[in-house]
């Protein structure tokens, strides 16, 4: 844990120019730098870097954000680890949280758990090499499954023998404590107190996490009879936590970030053989259905997921939970199919290498066209079926982030099944609002959320219930502007007030709220600040610790949108005329408020049509004559504003 005081004197030290100056390199353009952005190719310069707001952006790609952003997003580091990473360019010392006594414990216990599986795994190596036994039945048996001897050594192999309790005595004889052997699972202790190897007579896939260390082992029979399990693995435990890793991660990450693409398969033998034949950004989940922590543990190296499927369309349709949830990520999917009764593996020892690419490549079919066409044909003459089938696919699109990308895939869809667009896009902006509402209902900023569960603006400005582009011209006002003042009241008078205060003021009389929940953080910790006596800048919200915080700050005070002059011109900050900071600052509260009535009328009007007895209707009526009135004048100042 780092200290409060010390993560924000790491943000207030870091300069932009500096870290991003690290890696890229920069040419003064203005109050700006500008360079080659370093997250896509391009030719010409279009990744900008201001030092006055301390953030980045590229026009070519629209990644922006701080400093600390650009370390995680560059070095592909947690937030924690970029933090560390900064402290150590600015020679700023982290004195983590002071640790307990027993969270040292904890430490060295994982310290040693590491260590246990190291020397297992050097053992299980070192005897398949050295060892008669080893050879004929660890060695023997992955040279015929087409293993070679460097593919064998890189994934570090190996092969337990078949005495009851080989390993365990050795492990204790070298001074291995019994306790960490059975933490980590490689011994195993009977009722009666005997110890037995848990892998013994099997061979030996070590896992290894992001950073190469063996967390965890496979361990596969030899035979094909028998009634055992054909793999088992290691338990979880406190270094191995399955639903967190996936097999071949420590080998593929590199691949993956070059490829800009994962290959998900099944097994164990699918990522080796896979990489044997020089696919290296392949990973597995190991026969287990995929985790949101997998997911994102792809996302930090890719956006991008190819599937390979050895299953039946009976398999394959039990795992589209799966790939909604890789949707949700906002990850981009693909599906590649492998003729009956063939895996990855098996596929890879009977053809050539161009072949399997040929496969990997025109054989990728994307997700949700090809969710499609398998229901499709599933509901083939079966009209009821068919209408279900919308449903189902427009629910998969729906989960999609971005706007765009969703009305892409209905214009796919809609033309594979053969239906008009508008009927998807119906059924999909009626998902999208019972999906905003209920994650409405839900929201709470203590725990922060997820990226991006505010949907897309375009959707939102359609919809009368919601105001999302008047919310977000307050909130944008505020981070840009907030601590600038204007005149209070009348012209002539003297007083002035800063524009945060005069917004905060303003719509708390009225009791007025955010839908986007994001915008009413932002807006109560304005508020809650102020009463503190400071007024929060837009520094603090774009290098906020939640990134969905963080990016939404970027994104408002970096839209090109409202830098009309462009957006490098304007970087500095500007100081508005106060005339027209007021003028700006009342009509974005005034539309808010319009907007706010309006949504109250279209309720009323509802209310209106349920009403059932007359009391209840004159009320009705009564309260919405006095709405208009409201709106009306809202209207009215809000013209004289804008038309003046
Ligand atoms: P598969 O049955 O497809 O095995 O299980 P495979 O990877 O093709 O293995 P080979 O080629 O027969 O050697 C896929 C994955 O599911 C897990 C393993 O991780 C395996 O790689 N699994 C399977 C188990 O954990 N236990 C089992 O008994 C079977
Ligand atoms: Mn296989």
């Amino acid at each position: 844990m780092i200290r409060p005081d010390i993560i924000r004197d790491i943000l207030e030290t870091a300069r932009i120019e500096e870290v991003v100056g690290d890696f890229v390199s920069l040419r003064k353009r203005g109050a700006n730098l500008v360079g080659l952005c370093p997250f896509h190719n391009e030719k010409t310069p279009s990744f900008n870097v201001s030092p006055a707001r301390g953030i980045y952006k590229c026009f070519g790609c629209g990644k922006a954000g701080s400093a600390v952003n650009f370390v995680m997003e560059h070095e592909h580091y947690s937030y924690p680890d970029a933090l560390r990473y900064l402290a150590r360019k600015y020679n700023i010392r982290i004195e983590e949280k002071e640790q307990t006594a027993e969270e040292l414990q904890a430490l060295n216990e994982q310290e040693s758990l590491y260590h246990v599986n190291t020397f297992a795994q050097k053992f299980f190596s070192e005897l398949m090499f050295q060892t008669e036994e080893g050879r004929a039945l660890g060695l023997k048996y992955f040279s015929e499954r087409g293993f070679r001897e460097d593919t064998v050594k890189k994934f570090e192999l190996g092969y337990s023998p078949e005495k009851q309790d080989h390993f365990t005595r050795y492990a204790l004889d070298n001074g291995y404590n019994l306790d960490y052997l059975l933490k980590t699972g490689l011994t195993i202790r009977s009722e009666e107190g005997r110890l037995y190897d848990r892998f013994r007579s099997r061979v030996i896939f070590p896992i290894h996490n992001l950073t190469g260390r063996v967390i965890g082992f496979g361990g596969r029979i030899r035979t094909s009879a028998e009634n055992k399990p054909k793999y088992i693995n290691s338990p979880e435990s406190d270094i191995y936590n399955k639903s967190k890793v996936l097999y071949g991660i420590f080998f593929a990450k590199n691949a993956i970030i070059r490829q800009d693409n994962c290959y998900l398969v099944e097994g164990y033998t699918d990522v080796i053989s896979l990489h044997q034949a020089g696919i290296e950004n392949v990973v597995s989940s190991s026969g287990t259905s995929l985790t949101t922590d997998q997911i994102k543990l792809i996302k930090r190296f890719t956006r991008n997921i190819t599937i390979l499927y050895d299953g039946d369309p009976a398999g394959i349709k039990a795992s589209f939970r799966g790939i909604d949830m890789i949707l949700e990520e906002g990850m981009n999917v693909k599906i590649v199919l492998f003729p009956e009764n063939e895996d990855p593996d098996s596929y890879v020892r009977k053809h050539r290498t161009s072949e399997v690419e040929a496969l990997l490549h025109s054989g990728a079919n994307d997700f949700i066209v090809f969710k499609t066409n398998l229901l499709l044909r599933e509901a083939a003459g079966d009209p009821i079926k068919r209408a279900s089938l919308i449903k189902e696919i427009v629910q998969s699109i729906a989960l999609i982030p971005d706007a765009i990308f969703r009305t892409v895939y209905v214009k796919e869809c809609a033309s594979v099944m053969n239906m008009p667009e508008q009927t998807l896009m119906n059924e999909l902006n009626k998902i999208l609002r019972q999906n905003f509402n209920k994650k409405m209902e839900t929201y709470r900023p203590q725990i922060y959320p997820d990226e991006q569960v505010y949907p897309a603006e375009k959707q939102i400005t359609e919809d009368p219930n919601l105001c999302e582009y008047q919310e977000k011209d307050i909130i944008r006002i505020m981070l840009l502007y907030g601590e600038q003042t204007i005149p209070a009241n009348g012209n002539d008078s003297m007083d002035v007030i800063s524009v945060a205060g005069f917004i905060v003021h303003d719509l708390s009389i009225d009791d007025l709220t955010f839908q986007n929940p994001y915008y009413q953080f932002i807006f109560d910790d304005f508020q809650k600040e102020m009463e503190k006596g400071r007024i929060p800048s837009e520094k603090d919200y774009v290098n906020h610790a939640d990134p969905s915080v963080a990016q939404l700050a970027i994104d408002l005070v970096s839209t090109p949108y409202e830098l009309s002059d462009g957006w490098s011109k304007n970087l500095i900050l500007v100081k508005v005329e106060t005339e027209i900071l007021k003028e700006a600052v009342l009509s974005a509260v005034l539309a808010f408020k319009a907007k706010k009535v309006d949504q109250m009328i279209i309720r009323n009007q509802q209310d209106l049509k349920a009403a059932a007895d007359e009391e209840e209707i004159m009320a009705l009526l009564t309260e919405q004559m006095k709405l208009k009135g409201i709106s009306r004048e809202i209207n009215a100042r809000l013209g004289r504003i804008v038309t003046k």
